[in-house]
């Protein structure tokens, strides 16, 4: 075996090594327990003891040197995986940053704080009602009995039987309560209106208040109609009411809203919680087609005796504007649902 010849192979080969892998390879070759280097040294028993030395040394100074390499190599790769490493993991400061994703308000919310803004800027106070309502409170106070025709404008969602609120202590007179029974039924109110039988039930004249909400019909939904969408109810009572004053606040109203001249309409109409009642229709500057807006009237006698103000000394006008229509104006939208479609691509515009 000729130790200079394995040395420069080893030698070689050590070199050529491109990875700890190949490295591994080349050392257990060499230098392990079965490695070339290992042999020699199991070949030296045979032999005399003079040459035993001779080769002894001259092979363990072998192994030295080849293990020797393998460090060096050992070393060599490492360096190179290390700084492999950290270019990849290195951050380049200079690069622009990922933007974070801003959320903002909904058409619907911006619409309603700027009408909630215009009508606490001519006196009116924001008022809020529940969602869940009684029967009373959403119909019957409203001059709208059970069995009235006039119920079926309102398609309502009823709550299960069952949950069912115990009869208001206070104000319903006894012929409106549930015959035999202690409870109201409940729905989801079908419009804002109930908030003024208990605005009135808890502050007396003069009144001046708006109520945004949510309000719920049980109907089919089209580009005009959702199941669920926002009105605002509008109410001021005084001993001198006219509709006089409501066409000069809805004027005052639109004219703020819409940023220009908008000539109104009273379009006769029916309302049971109101008399005379009207449907308001809008067209602008250029004269196109009336749009129908909103519903009005004059506080109905039985509306006011129902809230326990005594109609004799007190009038009001009374109207509910629906925010989504509003909006639709607004900002020309076609469509009701894509208020509710979650749908980026259209909220994003906003
Ligand atoms: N509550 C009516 C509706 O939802 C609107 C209305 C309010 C009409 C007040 C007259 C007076 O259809």
């Amino acid at each position: 075996m000729d130790l200079n010849e394995l040395k420069t192979r080893a030698q070689k080969e050590i070199r050529k090594a491109k990875n700890l892998k190949e490295l591994d390879k080349i050392f257990k070759k060499y230098l392990g327990k079965k490695g070339e280097i290992s042999r020699i040294f199991s070949s030296l028993k045979g032999l005399s003891e003079k040459e035993k030395k001779k080769l002894g040394k001259e092979a363990n100074l072998v192994k030295r040197e080849v293990e020797e390499m393998i460090k060096e190599k050992l070393k060599e790769l490492q360096g190179k995986l290390r700084k492999q490493k950290i270019e990849k993991e290195k951050i380049d400061v200079t690069r622009p940053g990922k933007k974070l994703g801003v959320g903002h308000l909904h058409p619907l919310t911006l619409v309603q704080r700027e009408v909630l803004e215009i009508f606490q800027s001519l006196g009116f106070s924001v008022v809020l009602g529940p969602e869940v309502e009684t029967e009373w409170y959403n119909f019957d106070a409203l001059n709208i009995p059970k069995d009235h025709p006039a119920r079926d404008f309102w398609d309502t969602f009823w709550l299960l039987r069952n949950q069912k609120i115990p009869n208001h202590k206070s104000q319903i007179p006894n012929k409106f309560k549930i015959q035999n029974s202690k409870f109201q039924k409940l729905l989801l109110r079908t419009h804002t209106s109930p908030v003024q039988i208990r605005y009135m039930e808890k502050h007396s004249p003069p009144l001046r208040i708006v109520v945004p909400g949510k309000c719920f019909r049980h109907e089919a939904t089209d580009a005009s109609h959702e199941i669920q969408f926002y009105q605002l109810e509008c109410l001021m009572v005084d001993e001198n009411v006219s509709v006089a004053n409501f066409k000069a606040i809805i004027e005052e109203f639109l004219k703020r809203f819409f940023k220009t001249k908008i000539e109104i309409r009273l379009r006769p109409s029916y309302f049971p919680f109101t008399e005379p009642s009207f449907e308001i229709d809008i067209r602008g500057e250029k004269k196109g087609n009336w749009t129908e807006l909103l519903g009005a009237g004059m506080v109905h006698p039985n509306v006011f005796k129902a809230a326990g103000i005594n109609p004799k000394n007190w009038q009001g006008f009374a109207f509910g504007v629906g925010l989504d229509r509003l909006a639709m104006l607004r900002y020309k939208i076609n469509d009701i649902r894509l208020f509710y479609s979650g749908d980026l691509r259209f909220l994003k515009q906003f």
